[in-house]
């Protein structure tokens, strides 16, 4: 399996100043890309690094080896996160990994055919505030939900022209089988628009961008950790925000508006990859980072 790629490494990690003896927290581990750039630019910065996602403790401990005294690993959710003593700098590097996309037994990509789950973890909780579920899967979802809370979902979540229809579709088509696989699910989706593509992205995009959004309570978690960041980050520290979707900025940028006596941004602009930097990694394409300075 292929590995992840770091996206805007080089930029994250200027952001993050990190200075001799700093204490920082990589809140999206995934594949520990930024964690070793990290650790690689300050020989004395500690780092914990945190996913929860049961595998990416499989690929910490690698890099535990590789620096010893210098990282740790906690296998939870970032909205949970508490720290000793508060931290220097933390990271977020919002979204799923390649680790995740492109292992088909995780069900989350429609370009590999495996059984529909989505969770990030078999322990997500999900407290999402206008449904609410728990442990759910992808799975599950499609298969017992109502039309209108489908159709909320793909709206909201995907911000899908047809998830009505796409709602209605799902409904018919259980009645019939079972939609158990992610491309059965992409074909439910594909019949509503015909032979037609309404963008540049496939159809199924938005639909299975909405359904992982909801099964993993994502926003909520985003939301929830930049409410706490007071509990976790020293005055002055810095907290940087790599987001793939308007959705998941949107709520940085309120985050920082609604505290914008001790949330200071850095940079006036939000920060993008590079043309040769989404050349040789298409999938850094759609991020945006910000970074901010606590209580200066
Ligand atoms: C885009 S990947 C991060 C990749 C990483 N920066 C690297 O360079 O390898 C996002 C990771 O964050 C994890 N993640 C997403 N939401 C999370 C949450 N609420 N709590 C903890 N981990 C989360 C996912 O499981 C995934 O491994």
């Amino acid at each position: 399996m292929a590995g992840h790629i770091p996206v805007l490494l080089k930029e994250s990690i200027e952001l993050l100043m990190i200075k001799e003896g700093n204490t920082v927290v990589d809140a999206t581990f995934g594949g520990g890309g930024h964690t070793v750039g990290i650790l690689e630019s300050e020989s004395t910065c500690v780092v914990t690094g945190v996913d929860r996602d049961n595998e990416a403790a499989q690929r910490a401990l690698e890099i535990k080896k590789k620096y010893p005294g210098r990282f740790s690993f906690l296998n939870m959710k970032f909205s949970e996160l508490c720290v000793p003593t508060k931290i220097d700098a933390i990271l977020f590097d919002f979204g799923i990994s390649s680790f995740q996309i492109d292992d088909a037994s995780r069900g989350f990509s429609f370009t590999h055919d495996g059984p529909l789950d989505m969770r990030m973890s078999s322990s997500t909780a999900n407290t999402a505030p206008f449904l609410s579920a728990n442990n759910i899967s992808a799975l599950e979802v499609v298969n017992t939900y109502s039309e209108s809370d489908l159709s909320d979902i793909i709206y909201n979540y995907g911000n899908e022209k047809k998830a009505r229809k796409i709602a209605k579709n799902i409904i018919k088509q259980r009645r019939l089988y079972k939609i158990d696989t992610t491309f059965k699910l992409k074909s439910v989706i594909d019949n509503v628009f015909g032979n037609k593509k309404v963008s540049k992205i496939e159809n199924a995009t938005r639909t299975f961008q909405a359904i992982r959004i909801y099964v993993n309570d994502e926003l909520y978690e985003i939301s929830n950790v930049l409410s706490r960041i007071p509990e976790l980050v020293k005055d002055g520290g810095r907290i940087v925000t790599i987001s793939f979707h308007s959705l998941e900025d949107r709520i940085v940028k309120l985050w920082q508006k609604n505290n914008n006596v001790n949330i200071k941004p850095i940079n006036n602009k939000v920060i993008k990859p590079s043309r040769d930097e989404i050349r040789s990694n298409p999938r850094s394409r759609s991020a945006v980072m910000r970074g901010f300075i606590y209580n200066e």
